[in-house]
């Protein structure tokens, strides 16, 4: 069955065993409020090692004051019950005080300059946090293998960055973005959207589209196309449209051809959505 473990003792004592037992390891990381994209990342989990963690832990950390901490779904025990079905050995859900006794920690992993841009930029400390929490939860679990969906694909860089420059050997496996039929991409934030407002985030991916047609002739068309998706709606309201090299996540100049990363942000409401696709400029 699977197994709700709160403690950080606890997890290590119970994946020591299976790992003496010769097990494998994976482990997805989550803040909950769990979803079909987080279940593509469990059954990959599932595939590629023995024993799979899954943590839900909606990390203080990465939020900023006036973010929603606070309302940000907490559906723990449902979480655990899909867990359930797909097999999950590890539930690993510990409390705040558990990760943080001391409230906070004095020593924290900075992401760099690109930890400042895009959603950098619109959430000061964010990355900062969501680093500091990833590597706790990867000296806790020491998994073989640490699930991340394309979805955030700014995380995924910084995460990718972080293992590569701090020699952890864990490899990053990386989750293509799971969508509605319609093209919005699954999030546990979509729940706040009332019905007007689900239809209006739906632009978000009408603007990776509209990019990805304009691909072909070049970049300057693919920001125009881009944004000129957001035209149409007053009830969602653009924050970011860039379009970045995936090596650097650096913007792309002008004449820029091959591979490219599109990074759309925008609020509905008060809610932030994002997505992003890869596109190969002409
Ligand atoms: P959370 O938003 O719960 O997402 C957990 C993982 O699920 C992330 O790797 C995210 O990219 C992936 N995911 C979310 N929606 C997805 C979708 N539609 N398709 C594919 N994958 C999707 O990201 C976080 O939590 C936190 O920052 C965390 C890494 C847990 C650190 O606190």
């Amino acid at each position: 069955g699977t197994r709700v473990v709160s403690t950080i003792a606890e997890l290590r004592g119970l994946l020591a065993e299976q790992r003496a037992g010769g097990s494998s390891v994976a482990l997805v990381p989550t803040m909950g409020a769990l979803h079909d994209g987080h279940f593509a990342l469990v059954r990959r989990a599932r595939e590629l090692a023995d024993v799979v963690v899954v943590s839900v832990f909606v990390n203080p950390l990465q939020f900023g004051p006036g973010e929603d901490l606070d309302r940000y779904p907490r559906t723990l025990d449902a979480d655990v019950t899909a867990l359930a079905g797909y097999g999950v050995e590890f539930v690993f859900a510990p409390s705040a005080d558990v990760m943080y006794p001391a409230g906070q920690v004095e020593t924290t992993i900075a992401a760099g300059h690109i930890g400042t841009l895009y959603e950098g930029a619109s959430r000061p400390g964010h990355f900062d946090g969501m680093l500091t929490v990833v590597a706790k939860l990867l000296n806790i679990v020491q998994p073989d293998v640490v699930e991340f969906g394309q979805k955030d694909a700014q995380q995924v860089f910084l995460v990718s960055r972080m293992l590569r420059e701090f020699d952890v050997p864990t490899i990053v496996d990386v989750v293509p973005t799971v969508r509605e039929a319609d093209g919005l991409a699954l999030s546990s934030r979509n729940r706040y959207l009332d019905p007007s407002q689900r239809a209006a985030a739906l632009t978000l991916s009408e603007a990776l589209r509209a990019a990805d047609a304009a691909a072909g002739d070049g970049l300057a068309e693919v920001l125009a196309e881009g944004a000129a998706a957001f035209g149409d709606h007053d009830d969602v309201t653009l924050d970011y449209l860039v379009v970045v090299d995936p090596q650097t996540f650096l913007p792309l100049g002008d004449d820029a051809t091959g591979d490219a990363v599109v990074l759309v942000a925008a609020r509905v409401g008060s809610t932030r959505l994002i997505d992003n696709a890869t596109i190969s400029l002409g």
